[in-house]
């Protein structure tokens, strides 16, 4: 499983930051969030929203250009240590300079630099998804839109949306879509994760996405469902996630193999893995137990998400190469 060349559309890069990464970030910068960790020095949270507070309180550790080179580098080692060839991360210069455009370009060099050092090192492509915080609300998305619009290209592919889905509706996030998608941006948006198919139904008609961040629960409407695989429109599962958050009890109860009988192109990803104690690995070594889910299976998974990957086709062509092996 380890092996099986695999493609990740869905990783927060603060989300994927090694406990002890920010442990030792918090040492050097004296600030104390201890609270945020177990006993084992692993994150601790109660549920979904206090997972967003963690969250937050370990990125408060990140502070500079330099700490995001390090964690893109520290994220990429793991994620490449899992045979995964291409990812696709979010972005939110919300935590990369408060939403300067000056400062964010800074950053945003410094990520890029350390993916392109991962990329000659340890063979994997990344390409980043700027996104905005939902529970920050409307404005602070604007901004984060011109900041997306103003560094879209090769590297910088898409926008998103990420967050809590309870906090605001989807139409409040508009103008941050429409100028992202002017910018020639590709769009996700995260739903029908704490939202059911109401939720997703509105993202849609809102936002126009053409993938959906979880997207899981419309399960719960299947002429929603059959909407979505007519649509073409793309899930970026993360089950692990799903089950310890507790949306699902466990990967057994998780909609993901209903979904992709019924014909909706699923895709799989670890969404914020130390987090959730996962990594790709497990994702397919589960998905195998949970549905007998077998080689065949995750080759197919991996190129349809090539396929909904929002890099250029040249470097699609290259990773697809790398997807053969
Ligand atoms: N940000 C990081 N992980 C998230 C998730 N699973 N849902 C919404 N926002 C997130
Ligand atoms: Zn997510």
């Amino acid at each position: 499983m380890r092996e099986l060349p695999k493609v990740e559309l869905h990783l927060h890069l603060e989300g994927a930051a090694p406990p002890a990464f920010v442990r030792g970030l918090s040492k050097e910068k004296h600030v104390d969030i201890s609270g945020i960790f177990d006993a084992r020095g692993n994150y601790r949270y109660k549920d979904f929203w206090d997972f967003l507070k963690v969250y937050e309180a370990a990125t408060s550790v990140l502070q500079s250009p330099e700490d995001y080179r390090r964690l893109t580098l520290a994220v990429l080692e793991e994620t490449a240590a899992h045979g995964v060839v291409y990812a696709e991360t979010f972005l939110s210069p919300d935590f990369c300079g408060g939403r300067d455009l000056g400062a964010w370009r800074e950053y945003l060099l410094a990520i890029q630099e350390a993916s392109d050092e991962a990329e000659r090192k340890m063979g994997i492509t990344l390409r980043g998804i700027v996104t905005c915080i939902r529970h920050f609300g409307p404005e602070k998305a604007r901004e984060t839109a011109i900041c997306a619009a103003e560094t879209a290209g090769d590297w910088i592919t898409g926008f998103g949306i990420a967050g809590d889905e309870k906090a605001g509706a989807p139409k409040d996030f508009r103008w941050a879509f429409d100028c992202a998608r002017e910018a020639g941006l590709r769009l996700t948006a995260h739903a029908g994760e704490w939202a059911g198919p109401e939720g997703i139904r509105d993202t849609l008609a809102a936002l126009a996405p053409e993938r959906l961040g979880h997207g899981v629960r419309a399960i719960e409407d299947l002429a929603l469902v059959d909407e979505l695989a007519e649509r073409g429109i793309v899930l970026e599962v993360c089950p692990g996630s799903n089950v310890a958050l507790g949306v699902y009890k466990d990967f057994r109860a998780h909609p993901v193999h209903e979904l992709d009988r019924r014909g909706v192109k699923v895709t799989i990803s670890t969404d914020d893995p130390p987090f959730f104690h996962t990594t790709m690995t497990r994702e397919y070594e589960e998905l195998h137990r949970a549905f007998d889910w077998d080689e065949g299976q995750f080759r197919r998974i991996a190129k349809v998400s090539l396929e909904a990957a929002f890099c250029d086709t040249d470097t699609k062509t290259k990773i697809a190469k790398l997807l053969e092996a």
